[in-house]
């Protein structure tokens, strides 16, 4: 049985992505410092006889070894996102650190590291679609929600030197705009999911800016097989992969079709200003290009936004009904 670690497993994508594992029979080490997951996200498989969870930070170097040593592939998703309402030093610290430590403990054994990076990588770039083989646009360092873009361009760096140096096997996953059960309900978790609550509340839909910024949104299970082709792969090893949908929507337009799938009578806007994050920057258009995942691995992601965003509705309504503080204040 193979055996995988997986960082971040009490976040969104880390718990859909340890319940597949664990339905196609691996074993599961996972790892959490709870800081932005929930308990509530792996509840379902806590128990599962090839699961063990271990609630500690990936910054703290002893405390991975051990665990890392049973591992045959480490799958690192633990991160601190953009940082929009602060939290910039987390974000640089978390990404960094907590990296170094994964990629020091992966070399001790050649244990292979499945990296998840970010879309947010390819910056400003305005060359569409963009394919991994693209310029990573960065905007000034007085704008701090490049922080999180510049972490991970680091962590990308770091794997392929360790890879160089230490002969490690190092796969990188440039990820698009995850949604659907489990994700978090503040801004932390994107758009989609504060949308969902104000639409079911019948609030007005916060927009930031003019709403015309476009992202490609992905469903959770076409995120979390694309991250079981790279691990299962071996020609994704030294590789880096868009994994994302095409599908782009603005975002006034995705606030709409929510509204439409979950609210009553007319939508209503709340337009907040750039400014209100003091001095921000936003991302214009961030579409994929899918083919090298395609070539290589087989894999393209196939549910539709309005059918993703029908079952993540259906999740977001019943966790409310249970739950209404889940929605959470800020981020
Ligand atoms: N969700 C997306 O759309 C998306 C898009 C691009 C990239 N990614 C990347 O995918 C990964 C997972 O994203 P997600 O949406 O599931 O995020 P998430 O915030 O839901 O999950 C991340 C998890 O990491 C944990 N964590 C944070 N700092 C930690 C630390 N120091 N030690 C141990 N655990 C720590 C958090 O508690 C959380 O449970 C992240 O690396 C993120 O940058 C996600």
């Amino acid at each position: 049985m193979t055996t995988v670690l997986v960082t971040g497993v009490a976040g969104f994508i880390g718990s859909n992505l340890a319940q597949a594992l664990l339905n196609r029979n691996y074993r599961v080490i996972g790892i959490d410092n709870l800081s932005q997951g929930y308990r509530r996200n792996i509840a379902a498989f806590s128990d599962h006889p090839s699961f063990e969870f271990h609630a500690i930070d990936v910054r703290d170097g002893p405390l991975l070894d051990p665990l890392a040593a049973r591992a045959d592939v480490i799958i690192h998703l633990a991160a601190f996102k953009i940082p929009r309402y602060g939290h910039a030093l987390d974000t640089l610290q978390v990404n960094t650190h907590g990296m170094r430590n994964i990629l020091t403990t992966a070399a001790k054994n050649g244990t292979r590291v499945v990296f998840a990076s970010t879309s947010d990588v390819y910056g400003r770039n305005p060359d569409l679609p963009f394919h991994e083989g693209s310029d990573l646009w960065m905007g000034p360092s007085t704008v701090k929600r490049w922080a999180y873009a510049v972490s991970k361009i680091f962590d990308e760096h770091l794997c392929f030197a360790f890879q160089e140096e230490a002969a490690l096997p190092v796969t990188i996953l440039r990820l698009f705009g995850g949604y659907g059960p489990n994700q978090n309900l503040t801004w932390w978790g994107g758009p989609q999911s504060v949308f969902i609550t104000a639409a079911l509340r019948g609030e007005p839909m916060e927009i930031h800016g003019n709403g015309r910024q476009t992202r490609s949104f992905t469903y959770v299970s076409d995120i979390v097989e694309g991250i079981i082709r790279c691990t299962e792969d071996k020609h994704a090893v030294g590789e880096v992969f868009n994994i994302g949908s095409t599908e782009e929507i603005a975002i006034i337009d995705l606030a709409s079709l929510i509204w439409e799938l979950a609210g009553k009578g007319e939508p209503r806007f709340t337009m907040v200003s750039y400014r209100t994050f003091g001095k921000y920057e936003d991302v214009v258009r961030r579409i994929p290009d899918p083919g090298k995942a395609q070539r290589l691995l087989g894999f393209a992601p196939d549910v539709r936004l309005r059918d993703g965003l029908q079952k993540t509705i259906a999740w977001q309504r019943k966790l409310l009904a249970e739950d209404p503080a889940a929605a959470g204040g800020g981020e």
